[in-house]
């Protein structure tokens, strides 16, 4: 029996939830919930993101999945970090899994394009780097105003999430090709230690190709020859950004899942979009991103063959053709109904 905590969130975040569940029950597969209610609701009720004990609660699940935080009438940043970085950071979430695939169907910006081309995934640290939050400022609301937002950048930091990512590639078994993307040429100093780290540990795969582009090269070529990549691993506001990118050429945030993963500890999963308060309550929110949320956090579990059905329910309901749209509103269909539509096929 697998537990697992349940944290819906704000905006459509619950009604996603509702319908990976629905996935997960289709398979047939073992597991129990129990749900926090934590979000901007919980926060302007009663001035608390997440309230003292939650991580340790947390801890003692197998898994997290997690709807979506952010609300129109919190200012930005009290939830991001209150409650997704704060989890993130406080399990010692140190990679960021984020797949790009473009599923059949699934229309693609990028012309000429097709889901052979498309089919890398993007492994983004998750612990450090400018997320960190080091700085300060000083003289606020004066001239004088100076502020500092440190890249905090470790050896072990890096040389973990680029160790998962070689490992993943192995695993992939496709290219063999890691990519590092950073930007060694203006960030010299974390870009060393990302350096040295890439190619120390990349001794120790001599089965592996390992490439290196800056990342803004890497956002040119996302779009113009996207088929050239198989798994990257970047620091963790640049793979925040390219992952944005990398949502929309395999359909948009209606599609696009991902896990913060500590592969020695409890990993939460979540559709990567927002909350869309505008769409909240409407059954019009595209479920398919919590529910291919719902399949990473089933593969890691170790119920490959749930996840795999999960992942064939997506392709096949795709396949009918059926569904007209990724966007919210625009799918042929309302939520739950997709949510039933994909279950079917599971
Ligand atoms: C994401 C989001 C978060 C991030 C925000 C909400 C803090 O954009 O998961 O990519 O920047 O990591
Ligand atoms: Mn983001």
């Amino acid at each position: 029996m697998h537990n697992i905590a349940v944290i819906p969130g704000d905006g459509t975040g619950p009604e996603v939830i509702v319908e990976a569940l629905k996935a997960m029950d289709a398979t047939g597969v073992p597991y129990q919930t129990i749900e926090f209610g934590w979000g901007g609701e919980h926060y302007l009720k009663t001035g608390e993101t997440l309230p003292e004990g939650a991580v340790d609660e947390l801890r003692e699940f197998d898994a997290i999945l997690l709807g979506a935080i952010g609300h129109p009438d919190v200012a930005p940043g009290i939830l991001e970090k209150g409650i997704l970085l704060s989890a993130r950071f406080q399990l010692d979430q140190y990679i960021n899994l984020r797949p790009v695939k473009l599923y059949p169907n699934v229309e693609t910006p990028l012309r000429d394009k097709g889901p052979e081309d498309i089919d890398f995934t993007v492994v983004r640290e998750n612990t450090e780097g400018i997320y960190a939050g080091m700085g300060g400022i000083l003289y606020e609301g004066t001239l004088q105003e100076v502020s500092t937002q440190v890249n905090q950048t470790t050896f072990h930091g890096a040389a973990r999430a680029i160790r998962y990512a070689f490992e993943l590639t192995r695993q992939r078994n496709r290219e063999k090709l890691l990519h590092l993307v950073f930007k060694t040429n203006v960030l010299t100093f974390a870009g060393a230690t990302w350096w040295r780290a890439f190619n120390e540990i990349g001794e120790e795969y001599p089965d592996i190709k390992r490439d290196y582009m800056h990342v803004d090269a890497a956002c040119m070529w996302f779009v113009k020859n996207p088929e050239w990549f198989d798994v990257l691993v970047t620091d963790n506001l640049f793979g925040d950004i390219i992952t944005d990118l990398g949502a929309m050429i395999q359909g948009g945030m209606g599609i696009a899942a991902g896990g913060n993963i500590n592969p020695e500890g409890v990993s939460m999963f979540e559709p990567i979009g927002g909350s869309a308060p505008k769409y909240t309550g409407q059954d019009v929110i595209n479920p398919l991103a919590a529910i291919n949320a719902a399949q990473m956090m089933l593969s890691y579990l170790g119920e490959a063959d749930a996840a795999d059905r999960v992942e064939n329910a997506v392709i096949k309901a795709l396949e009918s053709g059926r569904i007209e749209s990724m966007s919210a509103g625009r799918m042929g269909m309302g939520t739950s109904e997709m949510g039933d539509f994909v279950a079917g096929f599971i």
